[in-house]
């Protein structure tokens, strides 16, 4: 099949694909790297406040994103796709999208169940609206921890799955997720003076 005529994901859907994964990978990057701020000093407080708030709104990009998918159909997948295949395809998205919203959820309950709160970008004070609760807080803190990790995976899967398509399979899979380039303009006329195009 030729690229131009692949079945695709709508423009929306594919650019937020793309931009929330960069986001993701940045987000999770950063979450890592608090791990190297000592616990107890202003600098932690001031990162943990940014990551907290970046996260925020990632979670609402992911949302709109669920939204999107939700009331756009995916294009159909390679009638030579084996049903297991396709099983697996669609388990794994679901997967893909509860991580994708457990990870910011848990992390802003986490926030809301311990004193310190959410300082959005280290400028509006949230008051927290749940108690002060060490072991809830242990609780929803373990749980965006888990899925981080469990996040981390699938998408380690998902681009071996990509991979596998594209090098083993060569179907063009890749295709349905990848913007589509403006159409070449039509050349078989344009050498011909104007009137007589
Ligand atoms: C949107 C995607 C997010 C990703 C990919 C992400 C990822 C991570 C990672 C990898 C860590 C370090 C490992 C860990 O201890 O769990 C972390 C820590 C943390 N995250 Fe997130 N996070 C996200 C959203 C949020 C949100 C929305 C909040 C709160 C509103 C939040 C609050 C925290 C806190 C407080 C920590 C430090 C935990 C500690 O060291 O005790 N995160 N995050
Ligand atoms: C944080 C990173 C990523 C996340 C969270 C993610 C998530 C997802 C999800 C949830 C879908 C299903 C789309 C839907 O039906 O709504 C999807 C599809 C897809 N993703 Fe990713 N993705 C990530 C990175 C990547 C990367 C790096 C590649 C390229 C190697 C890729 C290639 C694709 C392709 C080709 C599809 C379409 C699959 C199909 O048509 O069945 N993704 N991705």
């Amino acid at each position: 099949m030729d690229a131009s005529s692949y079945p695709r994901y709508t423009g929306t859907a594919i650019a937020l694909h793309w931009l929330i994964a960069l986001l993701l990978l940045g987000q999770f990057a950063f979450g890592l790297m608090l791990e190297d701020i000592p616990r107890g000093t202003p600098a932690r407080g001031y990162y943990v406040n940014l990551h907290k708030s970046s996260g925020i709104l990632i979670g609402l990009l992911i949302l709109l994103r669920l939204g999107w998918r939700l009331t756009h159909r995916p294009p159909p997948l390679p009638a030579s796709m084996p049903a297991w295949q396709r099983h697996a395809a669609r388990f794994s998205h679901i997967a893909l999208y509860v991580c994708m919203i457990a990870l910011p959820l848990s992390g802003y309950i986490a926030s809301n169940v311990s004193r310190h709160g959410i300082k959005f970008f280290n400028v509006v004070r949230w008051a927290p609206w749940g108690p002060d609760d060490k072991q809830l807080y242990a609780l929803f803190n373990g749980a965006h921890h888990l899925f981080a990790l469990l996040l981390a995976l699938l998408v380690a899967v998902h681009v071996l799955a990509v991979a596998k398509h594209m090098l083993i399979d060569r179907d063009g899979l890749l295709l349905r997720m990848w913007p589509r380039r403006a159409a070449a303009p039509d050349r078989t006329h344009s050498n011909l003076p104007v009137e007589n195009r």
